[in-house]
């Protein structure tokens, strides 16, 4: 089948390794404490922060659009037109973004922003959050994608 198993016992907190399904990168980021804390802050900077568009399956529609919160799985493709985004995970003022960046990914196309539930912010071009593709836990260190 068109699956693909990734295993994550060596991501580290704070880290994020890219997987390929289906011809797209795939990301898996173990997001820590830190960064899961942010998350609900930035709710009324987005353009859909309660995922209601179908951009994740049902078991992702949730505040941090993952099945376990640490564990963030997304398409890295901008639902603009394409390009991939890039990481930009550090704090504090970075070129090109907002002085009280908190973290997530940055389009270089033509400047969308996700935070780190792949949320797109409002006025953006990207008009959707990140694709969550259908993903399930084959074990705990072991990920099974499609
Ligand atoms: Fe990402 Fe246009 S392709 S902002």
């Amino acid at each position: 089948g068109a699956a693909v198993e990734a295993d994550i016992s060596n991501l580290k907190p704070g880290e994020r390794m890219t997987v390929e399904w289906r011809g797209k990168p795939v990301w898996i980021l173990r997001r820590t404490p830190e960064m899961l804390a942010e998350l609900p802050k930035l709710d009324s900077q987005l353009a859909d922060p309660q995922s209601k568009r179908p951009m994740q399956p049902a078991y992702c529609q949730n505040p941090v659009r993952a099945i376990k919160p640490e564990v963030f799985v997304a398409v890295g493709i901008c639902t603009h037109l394409g390009c991939s985004p890039v990481d930009k995970f550090q704090t504090g003022p970075q070129p090109s973004l907002p002085d009280d960046w908190k973290g997530g990914f940055l389009c270089p196309c033509h400047g969308s922003t996700f935070d780190l539930a792949g949320r797109v912010f409002k006025n953006k071009p990207a008009p959707d959050n990140l694709e969550i593709p259908p993903h399930m836990y084959i074990s705990d260190s072991k990920l099974l994608i499609g």
